[in-house]
């Protein structure tokens, strides 16, 4: 047996053992739900080795799908007092306990992915699944645009909590009054890790509010401070818009509704170019400000169909620079800090996301070498929740369902 047959049968016995019966939690211990896009990753890397169980991840996840059409961040399927906030906190009345906002939605992504696997047999699974899907694209739509651009209502709802993109919003907000509460995530694992005090502070006081005006989105944007228009949620919302439009054509659907969107997304694209700092940005939509930030999820243009030389070029820069890219932080800014979660770590599943779309868009060069990085640093370091990205060592949760599905469907491969 070679290494790599090691790794694959490894990344594999991490999903089965991340399964708890329909759906897979992100780790043991420091995530015990099912988490969004994490899910959705799982269902690609399932699919490599087992279809059946990728579809079923969809479909468990779709489960939880509020009538509104909103599919929630976090599903709490069975209590688990190892994690905060849970759903006493949340307090939201979709069909499953859940979370009240949402995650970067590549579920329609993923799911065409799985399809593609087994494009026969899945006709009815995926013709079930895709007014679903649809449904929560519309509610994104509904909910979440600024001038064509998606927009976040808590930093949590993009996957990159504590990402420098949102600190000069954060620090406008007064969390004084959020009371005692006690985190258990720095019960899991390395407290240097993870976000400050000063953060979790106003995550928590986001999810009182949106508690207290009962999850409805109309008072939500009247009344919340935290709307930043993102790369994440619009990078992502646009492929899979065009993902919805190309399996709604092959399923003999009426997508020009959808044409329509991919229009309005994609001049929401272009109010996210920070000329001044030349690169994809965040900015926050009550005071007009940008963020100034360079993040991984600035590098997702590609993965939505939108072609860019400034940042193809920052692109090759830090695949050369950069032992093990691509950074969560540009290497140079003040808040650069390598081992902070979304503050410098390199993550495996946005490089997948970043890979997918050099090569959809024809970066062939840059593409394979972003995929062999991640592949020597899985090797190296481990199936681990994300990485330093210039000594490569593991940080935060180990074992986990993601960075095993990123091994499988693309860095393990070839
Ligand atoms: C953290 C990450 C988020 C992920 C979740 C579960 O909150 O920031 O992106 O979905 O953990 O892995």
């Amino acid at each position: 047996m070679t290494s790599e047959n090691t790794l694959t049968d490894q990344a594999q016995q991490i999903l089965i053992d991340n399964d708890r019966g329909g759906y897979t939690v992100p780790t043991a211990g420091l995530y015990p739900y099912q988490w969004n896009w994490d899910s959705a990753v799982a269902a690609f890397g399932f699919a490599q080795f087992d279809v059946e169980r990728a579809w079923v991840e969809l479909e468990t996840l779709f489960q939880g799908q509020w009538a509104d059409g909103m599919v929630p961040h976090i599903l709490f399927h069975k209590n688990d007092p190892g994690y905060f906030p849970g759903p006493d906190v949340w307090a939201c009345e979709g069909p499953i306990p859940s979370s009240g906002i949402i995650q970067p939605p590549i579920a329609a992504t993923m799911a065409r992915f799985v399809w593609e696997q087994d494009r026969e047999m899945g006709q009815a699974r995926m013709a079930v699944l895709y007014p679903k899907m649809l449904a929560w694209h519309n509610w994104i739509m509904r909910w979440r645009l600024h001038m064509g651009a998606v927009c976040t209502t808590h930093p949590w709802e993009t996957g990159r909590d504590n990402a420098p993109d949102w600190d000069k919003t954060m620090a406008r907000m007064d969390a004084s009054d959020v009371g005692e509460y006690t985190r258990r995530d720095t019960a899991h694992v390395n407290s240097e890790d993870r976000p400050t005090k000063f953060d979790y502070d106003r995550y928590i006081k986001l999810v009182q509010l949106g508690r207290r005006l009962k999850w409805d989105q109309a008072a939500m944007m009247a009344e919340s401070p935290f709307r930043v228009a993102d790369p994440t949620m619009t990078f992502t919302t646009l492929r899979a818009a065009r993902d919805l439009h190309a399996v709604g054509e092959a399923l003999g659907k009426d997508v020009s509704q959808i044409a329509a969107d991919i229009k309005r997304l994609e001049a929401g694209v272009s109010t996210l170019w920070n000329k001044d700092l030349g690169g994809f940005d965040s900015r926050d939509v009550h005071s007009g400000e940008w963020a100034g930030c360079v993040s991984n999820a600035s590098y997702l243009c590609w993965f939505a169909g939108v072609e860019n030389p400034a940042m193809l070029a920052r692109l090759r820069d830090v695949l050369e620079r950069v032992p093990y890219p691509v950074p969560s932080n540009d290497p140079d800014a003040e808040t650069f800090d390598a081992r902070r979660y979304w503050r410098g770590p390199t993550w495996a599943i946005v490089n997948m996301l970043i890979g997918l779309g050099l090569k959809d868009m024809g970066h062939e060069k840059e593409a394979q070498a972003l995929a062999k990085k991640t592949a020597d640093l899985i090797a190296e370091h481990g199936f681990a929740e994300y990485f330093d990205p210039f000594s490569g060592d593991a940080a935060g949760g180990g074992s986990f369902t993601w960075t095993a599905a990123v091994w499988l469907a693309w860095a393990g491969r070839d």
